[in-house]
């Protein structure tokens, strides 16, 4: 079994067989969010893209009560090891073979610093990342805009791309819909956009411009993609 359940703002669950998994979990404070941090509590690993409150969200909280890896670049890990959480450093072009399956680690065009109270501390490099389950690609951009790098996840086989459209922070429709050239996935996935006034995007307008490139499959926060078939 593989499922792929939205949470909102660029948080997704990831079910396989033996594993419960979250990127960027954004649950308190998101108003588009599908569940609360404390109805975790099965989950192994979590993935970080970046060190920004909208993605690294309920980390720390989900990380502690689970006990869960994190699995972030490694400035991140340093920051959030000293938070007790466990953690599997990574960097930019890595990729590690988990129990669940390979995992590499993707370049993003964006920032990564983190907001502590008053302090501000560098979260090193934004990434995205490209899983492989059983065989099933993933790719999770992360935050990003449009980058070049994007053309070498084409070979890559990704059979679901999952990209930021909101524009402002990141990728707006059109340059999304470039992404989607680049990668040439089978599925994409819009997210990052409606959750504050200032990345509103429309997704029919993305799935327009997609055309014919890969099927868009726009989510609602909480709805599920079986990956299983
Ligand atoms: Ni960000
Ligand atoms: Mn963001």
């Amino acid at each position: 079994m593989l499922t792929l359940r939205y949470l909102g703002h660029s948080a997704f669950e990831i079910r396989s067989k033996e594993n419960v998994m979250l990127i960027d979990p954004f649950l308190s404070g998101n108003p588009a969010a599908a569940a609360k941090a404390s109805d975790f509590n099965d989950v192994k690993y979590i993935f970080v893209t970046h060190g920004h409150g909208d993605h690294i969200g309920d980390t720390v909280e989900i990380a502690s009560g689970t006990g869960a890896t994190v699995v972030a670049n490694f400035e991140l890990c340093n920051y959030l090891g000293k938070k007790g959480v466990q953690c599997h450093p990574m960097h930019i072009g890595g990729a590690f073979s988990f129990p669940f399956g390979r995992v590499k680690m993707t370049p993003a065009l964006h920032g990564s610093d983190i907001i502590d109270g008053e302090n501000v501390i560098p979260g090193g490099n934004p990434c995205g990342f490209l899983f492989d389950i059983g065989g099933t690609r993933i790719y999770h951009a992360g935050d990003t805009g449009l980058t070049m790098d994007m053309q070498l996840l084409e070979p890559e086989h990704v059979k679901v791309a999952i990209l930021p459209i909101g524009g402002n922070f990141v990728m707006d429709v059109n340059d999304a819909a470039r992404a989607v050239e680049f990668i040439r996935p089978e599925i994409v996935i819009p997210i990052h956009y409606d959750t504050f006034p200032v990345i509103q995007a429309d997704p029919r307008e993305f799935e327009r411009l997609v055309g014919r490139s890969a099927a868009v499959k726009i989510m609602k926060s909480g709805d599920m993609l079986d990956l299983s078939a």
